[in-house]
């Protein structure tokens, strides 16, 4: 695996990432992408490079309050069966977890890969309607999808630590830091003050 850098993406990538997503789209195992829809989401997308050039790639879309798609991963022909699609994939879970995202999901053909790293198969009905603005544009949409709907929970039960339960019982003994509001309403404007003479 030595020479390999993954990263963030960069804008001289666009093209490098639009021709290794399309290669891939003409053998119908991904799905086809724009120039324009790479450069609109290029901040989401991570790359494999070997020798600075563009070899892989792969992109984290947050879809929905807590919710994250892994999507256009790609290695070239040439550098597959090295370990690179589990190295994006790591990645792009661990930038997941960096963002606060739940559930991870992932619609694709290469099961066996997300299931290494603790994805469980889900019924594609459990995804959001957004999805299916994609799947619509999938050549084998409707009748004959290849593609097997996966999600893996990030949202792991923490172990409370000293810290955590400390502060618990502090939340849960002083006083509140906000005051209760009024328990009657206030009218606006005031009344006028009391007539002294
Ligand atoms: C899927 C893909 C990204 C894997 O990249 P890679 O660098 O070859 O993957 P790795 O070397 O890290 O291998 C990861 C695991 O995936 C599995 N795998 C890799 N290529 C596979 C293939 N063609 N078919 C089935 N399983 C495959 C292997 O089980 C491997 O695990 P192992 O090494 O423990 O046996 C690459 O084959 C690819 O770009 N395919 C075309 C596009 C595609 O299908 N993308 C997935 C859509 S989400």
């Amino acid at each position: 695996m030595a020479g390999f850098l993954i990263r963030k993406a960069k804008m001289e990538d666009v093209r490098p990432i639009h021709a290794l997503l399309n290669f891939f789209a003409e053998r119908r195992e991904l799905l086809p992408r724009s120039l324009s829809e790479i450069y609109e989401n290029l901040q989401q997308f991570f790359v494999a490079t070997k020798n600075g050039k563009v070899v892989g790639c792969v992109a984290l879309y947050v879809t929905w309050d807590n919710l994250a798609e892994v999507k256009a991963l790609a290695v070239a022909s040439e550098f597959q069966g090295k370990g690179l699609g589990k190295r994006l994939l790591k990645t792009t879970i661990k930038e997941a977890k960096k963002l606060g995202v739940k559930t991870l999901f992932a619609l694709t053909i290469r099961e066996r890969l997300f299931e290494k790293f603790g994805f469980v198969r889900k019924k594609k009905s459990f995804l959001p309607h957004k999805v299916w603005t994609e799947c619509v544009r999938c050549p084998y949409f409707p009748e004959a999808c290849i593609e097997t709907s996966l999600t893996l929970e990030l949202g792991s039960k923490k172990k409370k630590n000293k810290l955590d339960s400390f502060t618990e019982s502090f939340m849960s003994t002083s006083e509140p830091m906000v005051p209760a509001e009024p328990a009657k309403e206030t009218s606006w404007p005031p009344p006028p003050p009391p007539n002294k003479n």
